[in-house]
């Protein structure tokens, strides 16, 4: 199996650290136009490097480059990609059907990869839509290669405006809580470093909690809530100012974003 980097940015590198890091790994090739950057990919990882033509010419090819750099890159790698080549790409708002169309390559194997940020941590959610040829063995050998830096999380190409919302620029919300927690320690008297790494460990832990217990969120919540006691005041606080439609109502505007994104770049 060779593997082929077309792009290699946070997101590119966030996966290709997951899959080089694991031991011994496959051939790697991978691209990008900063000399400098590609050697330090290069020599970290243990990767070969080369054009976007090498790197097209691979078995399994990722394509992370930003979505305004699509169409150059494309014309540059239409002759080199094998038509029995798995392409995953990570560009919001293009269908695996329109990617095919751009691509010259009817039939062509394409899954449609929504990363996150913290997929550079390994904790990362790895959404993905299968285009309609890809078999049951390219998916399982997809979701091998990203599992490492993030959970896959198969869904329909027609739900990726809801996965950019949820999943792709959620992190963004969470540091945002974060920070407002931390902000409330410090107003409280607790030093600023003290505060965040409180406040983080707090959310990783409540994560968990929700991941590993098989209880719903909300039970979790009143697991935290005495009667009568402090947390419960909080919680009222944040239910009359109303949290829960702020946060619905903000992400809701974040996809109708995307869709209208979406609807731009077709
Ligand atoms: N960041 C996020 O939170 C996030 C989340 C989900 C999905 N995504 C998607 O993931 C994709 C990559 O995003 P990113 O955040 O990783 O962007 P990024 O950090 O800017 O990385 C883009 C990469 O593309 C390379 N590149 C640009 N033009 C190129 C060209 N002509 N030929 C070869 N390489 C080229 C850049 O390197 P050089 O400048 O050295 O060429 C860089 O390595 C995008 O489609 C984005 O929408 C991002």
């Amino acid at each position: 199996m060779t593997i082929g980097f077309i792009g290699c940015g946070k997101m590119g590198e966030a996966i290709l650290k997951g899959i080089a890091c694991g031991g011994d790994h496959p051939e790697i090739i991978v691209s990008r136009r900063n000399r400098a950057e590609l050697e330090r990919i290069r020599n970290t990882y243990r990767v070969g490097t080369g054009t976007n033509a090498d790197a097209a010419k691979c078995g399994t090819v990722f394509l992370a480059v930003k979505p305004q750099q699509y169409d150059g890159v494309i014309k540059e790698i239409r002759d080199a990609v094998h038509n029995d080549a798995l392409l995953i790409y990570l560009a919001p708002g293009i269908s695996p059907e329109q990617m095919e169309a751009k691509l010259e390559k009817p039939g062509l194997k394409i899954i449609h990869l929504m990363p996150n940020t913290p997929c550079a941590v390994a904790a990362g959610v790895n959404a993905y839509a299968c285009g309609k040829t890809v078999g049951r063995t390219d998916e399982e050998m997809f979701a091998a290669l990203v599992s490492p830096c993030g959970t896959p999380v198969r869904v329909e190409e027609g739900q990726m405006n809801a996965v950019v919302g949820i999943s792709g620029s959620s992190p963004a919300y969470y540091y945002m809580m974060i920070d407002a927690v931390a902000k409330a320690g410090v107003r409280a008297g607790l030093k600023r470093d003290d505060a965040v790494r409180m406040a983080a460990q707090a959310m990783l832990g409540s994560a968990k909690m929700v991941l590993e217990s098989g209880k719903h969120p909300s039970q979790l919540r009143d697991d935290v809530c005495s009667p009568g006691g402090t947390t419960i005041e909080a919680v009222c606080s944040l239910d009359m100012a109303g949290f829960e439609g702020i946060v619905m109502d903000s992400i809701q505007k974040c996809i109708d974003r995307s869709r209208e994104i979406s609807r731009q770049i077709t």
